[in-house]
């Protein structure tokens, strides 16, 4: 609760603000004062919500979804099961690809809907901001209706939205074999994607198959010339070098990092990259492996946590079971979990001013939940333990059912 926007860093993850009998008073839908319900009793307030001794937080934050796509891959399912690779489905024109071909042929209006049912269903898994990347199109027109469709939520939905463009997220079809012609095709659109504000970040997923760290570097090059802040999809499934590169050109953020070497973690503690870690993406394709989350924070970095929301490597809008899977298989402790789904992921996308905390002046983004302590929700698995959600003060989900 202190007034430093900044993520919180290694070791001081492990150190929680925690008020026992606490007291919020809101007005205006931002928070007025924070602190025990003696130190604030004097309020005259209008209305008064009692929480009955229940936990109550800020609202999750989740930085690094795919929200917006047309379709979805469960025939899949049975070529997983037989143990055939992720990227060998990629490279038969299967995963990434055949959602590029739904979303391709699903109307502006329609993905509007059915990002917004996935929407709804983050909200009401206590997230009140997020992010959400393009990558399914891969064309102009589709990128350009993708990154539409996510600003449209912006404006009309009550999440606080921040929209990144992976144009640069497979080799389309039409340009297989020549990589670097479809990345010039998506960096001619960046001047355009900057003046029209469609999007705040520019990703990449710099994998074998996908693109090598050389094309990534050139690529996010040209968007940090165009005023891009950039990110990476580093080292999931390959540890090629992505954590490396996000360190030398200054990325936000650096996201999976499952095969990072030594010297990347090294690399990114030293550049203050943030460490999005995405540990349901290793559960839901079957690794052994994991993010080496121990260590990073060991190396004085920030790590954030999410969902990675897809419909391939990782089908879930429920950030409280990647929490429990931060505890399970990434051994990160109860309080080092709580910094990752607030205020490190808010700095994870330019957020850390405004979400992840509740602090006088900000906003009044607040969950209760169905526990009466911090250490319940990484340790109760696979449901929802929301009870309340407010959003900018406004009720706008309880356990039961939408409101508004
Ligand atoms: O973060 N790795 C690349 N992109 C997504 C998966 C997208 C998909 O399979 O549709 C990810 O894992
Ligand atoms: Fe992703």
């Amino acid at each position: 609760m202190d007034r430093d926007d900044g993520p919180v860093k290694g070791k001081d993850m492990s150190q929680l603000d925690v008020i026992a009998d606490g007291a919020i008073a809101v007005k205006d839908g931002q928070v007025l004062a924070v602190g025990t319900t003696t130190d604030l009793n004097y309020f005259q307030a209008k209305k008064r919500i009692d929480c009955k001794g229940k936990l109550v937080t800020p609202g999750l934050v989740e930085p690094h979804t795919h929200l917006v796509f047309g379709g979805s891959r469960e025939h899949e399912m049975a070529l997983k099961q037989q143990g055939v690779p992720y990227l060998d489905i990629l490279k038969q024109g299967g995963g990434i690809l055949s959602t590029v071909k739904s979303t391709r042929e699903t109307s502006e209006q329609d993905l509007f809907k059915k990002a917004t049912f996935h929407l709804d269903r983050m909200m009401s898994y206590g997230i009140t901001t997020m992010e959400a990347k393009s990558g399914y199109g891969l064309d102009y027109e589709t990128e350009m209706k993708q990154m539409r469709v996510a600003n449209r939520l912006k404006a009309s939905h009550k999440m606080d939205m921040v929209s990144t463009f992976l144009g640069a997220h497979a080799i389309p079809e039409e340009y297989k074999g020549d990589p670097d012609g479809f990345l010039d095709e998506m960096a001619a659109m960046l001047p355009e994607i900057k003046e029209k504000q469609l999007a705040e970040y520019v990703d990449i997923f710099c994998e074998t198959g996908v693109f090598s760290v050389e094309q990534s570097r050139n690529f996010l090059e040209k968007a940090k010339a165009t005023g891009f802040n950039v990110k990476i999809h580093a080292d999931e499934i390959d540890p090629l070098g992505g954590a490396e590169l996000a360190a030398k050109l200054g990325a936000i953020s650096a996201d999976h990092l499952v095969g990072t070497s030594d010297k990347g973690m090294k690399m990114l503690a030293e550049n203050s990259v943030i460490a999005t870690l995405l540990p349901g993406t290793s559960f839901y394709l079957g690794k052994e492996n994991h993010a080496r989350a121990r260590d990073m924070i060991e190396a004085g970095t920030a790590v954030a946590l999410s969902t990675d929301f897809n419909p391939g490597s990782s089908v879930t809008e429920n950030l409280q079971f990647i929490m429990n899977l931060a505890a399970l298989n990434l051994k990160m402790t109860p309080e080092e979990i709580w910094h990752a789904v607030t205020v490190n992921a808010a700095n994870a996308i330019g957020r850390g001013d405004q979400a992840g905390k509740i602090a006088v002046g900000r906003n009044a983004d607040i969950v209760i939940w169905d526990a009466d302590n911090y250490l319940y929700i990484p340790y109760h698995y696979g449901v929802n333990h929301v009870n309340t959600v407010f959003k900018s003060g406004e009720k706008v989900f309880e356990r039961g059912g939408l409101i508004g």
